[in-house]
């Protein structure tokens, strides 16, 4: 224990001292303002004596190890400048006006390791750094002589003999080549000739640019303006580990053939091809051709960012060796298609497809190539159209997606996807969370297949309007989390009356519906989610609770929050106090709602005052008065009770309204029912005769049809009169056939559905008109039943005969009867024998005719 408290100590009394001595300060040997920092193991010091607008390098103590003269104004080095620092390790000289090196410029400097002469005037054509310049520098391992004025030239460095790594231009209008003198540069390793730090542009490379270096191990040739790089190349480069040839646009994937051929039997483990097309060419596709070479290499690292990728060639991927780590693909456009399925066997521990479909701007300066692809048919699609033909045997509708076995989490947000999102299948997985949120999947039609461990699903913000009754198929039996929210799925959620869409989703906890425009939801869509516990459908156009809760034994959490509300219905207020009651957690949120508080929603001001379900924000509710005024929901209670007394109030005056219009209809319907009371039994007979006798009654347009010549009617005291004259005269020496409700009644009916009947059976309804008539019920329902019948079946045709047995004044007579005794014929019985021949004779004519 106390060991490590002093080892702890000692670590920050050493950082302590290291810290203070090491601080930067201005070097006390040095008039001009540079800064030194001791460096407290070697005691000598790093000069900082950058952007000082130093003219002439100063005199210089040899207790200095790093030295920096970066952005002044030194324009010559004399003979000996730097005599003597023989302890120097790094010089930094870049970005100065030196157009002048001397022969004994570098003496003394025998152990300088580093040198920086980039971006001076220095000129080939006085040869500057030639032989003897350089020749002290016999400990340097690293020089940059970057943008100067060469041109094509390369120095001779032959006598550099320690020099690793150079970095120099490198420009020819023509095929590059690097100088035969580096041929004897036996140390040198690393070779930086990218465009981006310096001055790069050759046109071509062949087999003769790299010939005297095979030395080399790291190659950059990036932003480099090439054109064409040639087979053969790099073969001499046996023990080349890193390549670079990102950054030039002209190149164009075919290039990588040519390449990857000479790398073929290297020690290549780097391998850096990103940006080799322009921001608008073509989208590309990755070939087999182009990558098989490095099957039989131990390649560690590709890049191919900003490629415009879009397919690879299927089976490519399989020439990948085993040796490969990490593959990084970002920034290009990658779609689906059977190349995924190689993704399966290839073992890549990092691949990073980040940026995808992220926005372009065209180059500043965009290189001028001998051929752009601007538009060219990718001859591969009849392959791939091949292969997914083949595949969709097995699955006749849903497309196969490979995902790789043990990926649990896929993030796709923010991804610009554009698509529909149909029938997929998905290789087996264990994926738990999938977001594909902030993406423009529009339509979610499916069925997806196959993912029966996902838990966590992130559609939001997707633009959505559309989602099928199949969508969520029974393999998301397991979902349990399931985020929508910003679509706008108030466009097809509401037509889903049995609750189809969420149907398979039995163990769903958590759905978060806010932000979609949803006005409503149907009584069933809730149906199976049994295990819900928190529902969100805040922020859309709610004006009612209509979709049943009740059920949803578990919820926690209901939020309506800024919707339209303007109050819940009685059944919705049940729901809501039966899962209150069940689960004393139940919490709703109904805040920013336009509540409504009138004598109609009574009921819901009730149970908002009083429910002891957690009203989530009670505090900012507020209700809006018959009178327009908005009430803060708080001051409920005193408003309350003036609302309930108003409302009572009301209730006198709406019973009496109330029953005085049923009165007033009942009086008008009474009348009515009387006025055509005739009418209404008329009519409710006869559909009682056609229903039962469909056989005897026959369509009255037809003469002979008629069962009798006619009905009498009479009264039972006029009994002697119709049985004994009127039948003799008539049917015994006429042949008319008479109705006589004595003889032809059929027993067992019903006396009215007889009358009618027999009315509607006869030709002629004969009324034996006599005080005793007018007395009897029957009598004047077979009378008016008769008229009925002239008037709704014989379109006003005479049937009634009217005949007088008494002698009768006018004044006797009911008005209707009058009336009917006025517009047509009557006749009255005259009891002597001569008026009686007449009167039967008339009787026979009329019941005949
Ligand atoms: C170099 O150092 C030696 C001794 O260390 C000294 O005698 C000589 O004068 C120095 N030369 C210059 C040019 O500083
Ligand atoms: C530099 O040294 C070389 C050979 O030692 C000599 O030929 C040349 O004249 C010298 N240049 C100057 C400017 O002294
Ligand atoms: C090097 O490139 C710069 C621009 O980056 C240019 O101004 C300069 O002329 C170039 N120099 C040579 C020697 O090509
Ligand atoms: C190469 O370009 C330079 C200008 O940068 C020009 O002077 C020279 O003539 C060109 N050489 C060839 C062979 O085209
Ligand atoms: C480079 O310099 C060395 C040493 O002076 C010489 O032997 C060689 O020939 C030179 N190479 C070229 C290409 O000039
Ligand atoms: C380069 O290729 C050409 C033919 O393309 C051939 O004649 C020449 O010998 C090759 N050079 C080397 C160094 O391989
Ligand atoms: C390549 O490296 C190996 C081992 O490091 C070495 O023996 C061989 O000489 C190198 N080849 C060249 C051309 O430098
Ligand atoms: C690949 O090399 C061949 C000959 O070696 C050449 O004709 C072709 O142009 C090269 N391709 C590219 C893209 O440079
Ligand atoms: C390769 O080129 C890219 C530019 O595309 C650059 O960012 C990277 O540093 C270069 N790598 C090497 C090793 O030169
Ligand atoms: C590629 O080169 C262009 C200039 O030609 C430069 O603007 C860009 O940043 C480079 N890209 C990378 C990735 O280095
Ligand atoms: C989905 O694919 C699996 C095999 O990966 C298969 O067993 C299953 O039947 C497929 N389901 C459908 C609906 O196509
Ligand atoms: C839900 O699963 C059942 C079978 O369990 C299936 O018949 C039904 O089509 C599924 N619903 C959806 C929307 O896929």
């Amino acid at each position: 224990m106390k060991f490590v408290v002093l080892q702890l100590f000692l670590c920050r009394f050493v950082y302590n001292v290291m810290s203070s001595d090491k601080s930067h300060h201005r070097c006390n040997f040095l008039k001009e303002s540079c800064i030194c920092r001791k460096d407290q193991v070697t005691l000598l010091f790093a000069v900082d004596c950058s952007r000082l607008r130093i003219k002439e390098i100063p005199k210089l103590p040899n207790i200095i190890e790093e030295l920096s003269f970066m952005e002044n104004k030194i324009q010559v080095i004399p003979d000996q400048a730097f005599y003597n620092l023989t302890n120097l390790l790094k010089l930094d000289l870049s970005n100065n006006e030196i157009y002048e090196l001397k022969n004994l410029s570098f003496k003394g400097l025998t152990n300088l390791r580093s040198l920086n002469l980039q971006n001076n005037r220095l000129d080939a054509s006085m040869a500057n750094l030639n032989i003897h310049v350089l020749k002290p520098l016999e400990n340097l391992i690293s020089l940059n002589i970057k943008q100067n004025l060469f041109g094509n030239f390369q120095p001779n460095l032959t006598l550099l003999v320690s020099l690793r790594s150079l970095g120099m231009d490198f420009n020819s209008n023509d095929t590059g080549k690097i100088s035969e003198s580096f041929y004897s540069m036996k140390t040198l390793r690393e070779l930086d000739l990218s465009g981006l730090t310096g001055n790069c542009s050759v046109r071509s490379l062949t087999n003769e640019s790299f010939k005297y270096i095979p030395q080399i191990e790291h190659l950059s040739l990036s932003g480099c303006r090439i054109k064409h790089i040639n087979k053969g190349t790099f073969q001499q480069l046996k023990n080349i580990s890193t390549l670079n040839i990102s950054n030039n646009t002209c190149l164009k994937f075919e290039v990588l053939e040519n390449v990857t051929y000479d790398l073929q039997f290297s020690a290549i483990k780097v391998l850096k091809f990103n940006k080799i097309h322009k921001v608008f060419d073509m989208n590309t596709m990755l070939r087999t051709s182009q990558i098989k070479y490095l099957t039989n290499t131990s390649i560690k690292e590709m890049h191919g960012d900003s490629n415009r990728l879009q397919q690879i060639e299927i089976g490519a991927l399989l020439f990948l060796p085993k040796t490969l780590d990490y593959v990084s693909a970002r920034d290009n456009q990658f779609s689906y298609g059977p190349y995924l399925w190689d993704m399966l066997r290839i073992s890549l521990k990092m691949f990073n497809i980040s940026h995808m479909f992220t926005f372009h701007r065209e180059d500043e300066h965009p290189e001028k190539c001998s051929y752009d692809i601007v538009c060219k048919k990718e001859p591969a699609t009849e392959s791939k159209m091949k292969y997914s033909m083949e595949n969709s045997d097995q699955t006749f509708q849903a497309t196969p997606l490979p995902i790789p076995h043990q990926l649990t989490s896929l993030n796709y947000s923010s991804c610009h996807l554009h698509y529909s999102i149909l029938a997929y299948n998905l290789t087996k997985n264990n994926l738990r969370n999938v977001d594909l949120s902030n993406n423009l999947l529009t339509s979610w039609i499916g069925p997806i297949y196959n993912v029966k461990n996902l838990k966590y699903l992130d559609l939001s913000s997707n633009f959505c309007s559309n989602v099928s009754n199949f969508f969520f198929s029974k393999d998301f039996g397991r979902l349990e989390e399931l985020y929508l929210q910003n679509n706008i799925l108030g466009y097809s959620l509401p037509y889903d009356n049995k609750g189809n869409i969420l149907q398979n989703l039995t163990h769903l906890k958590t759905i978060n519906l806010s932000q979609n425009k949803i006005q409503r939801l149907s009584k069933d869509f809730f149906k199976f989610q049994l295990k819900i516990e928190r529902i969100d459908l805040s922020e859309n156009t709610f004006e009612s609770i209509d979709f049943d809760i009740g059920h949803l034994k578990c919820l926690k959490y209901l939020n309506l929050k800024n919707n339209r509300i303007s109050y819940l219905s009685a059944s919705a207020i049940l729901q809501l106090v039966y899962i209150g009651n069940l689960n004393h957690n139940f919490k709703i949120d109904l805040s920013q709602n336009d509540f409504l508080c009138t004598c109609e929603t009574i009921n819901f001001v009730q149970w908002l005052v009083s429910t002891t379900v957690k009203l989530i924000g009670k505090k900012s509710y507020t209700c809006q008065l018959s009178d327009l005024t908005l009430v803060p929901i708080e001051n409920i209670d005193e408003f309350y009770d003036t609302l309930s007394k108003d409302c009572l109030s009301k209730i006198p005056i709406i019973v009496a309204l109330v029953a005085s219009v049923s009165s007033v209809l009942i009086i008008i319907c009474s009348g009515l029912i009387y006025r055509y009371r005739w009418k209404l039994r008329y009519a409710y007979y006869m559909i009682k005769i056609r229903s039962h006798k469909k056989m005897v009654l026959v369509e009255n347009d037809d003469d002979k049809s008629y069962m009798y010549g006619a009905f009498v009617s009479y009264a039972d005291e006029d009994g002697t009169f119709v049985h004994k004259q009127l039948l003799t005269k008539l049917e015994k020496e006429h042949g008319i056939l008479l109705c006589l409700h004595k003889r032809n009644f059929l027993p067992g009916n019903d006396i009215a559905t007889n009358i009618t009947s027999a009315i509607h059976n006869s030709r002629k309804t004969i009324i034996i008109m006599s005080r005793n008539f007018l007395k009897s019920y029957w009598c004047m329902f077979e009378y008016n039943m008769a008229r009925m019948e002239s008037i709704y079946e014989r379109s006003h045709e005479n049937v009634l005969f009217l005949i007088f047995i008494d002698q009768m004044k006018s004044k006797e007579l009911p008005l209707h009867i009058l009336e009917l005794v006025q517009s047509q014929s009557y006749i009255e019985y005259p009891n002597d024998e001569y008026g009686d021949t007449v009167f039967w004779d008339q009787i026979t004519q009329v019941l005949s005719s």
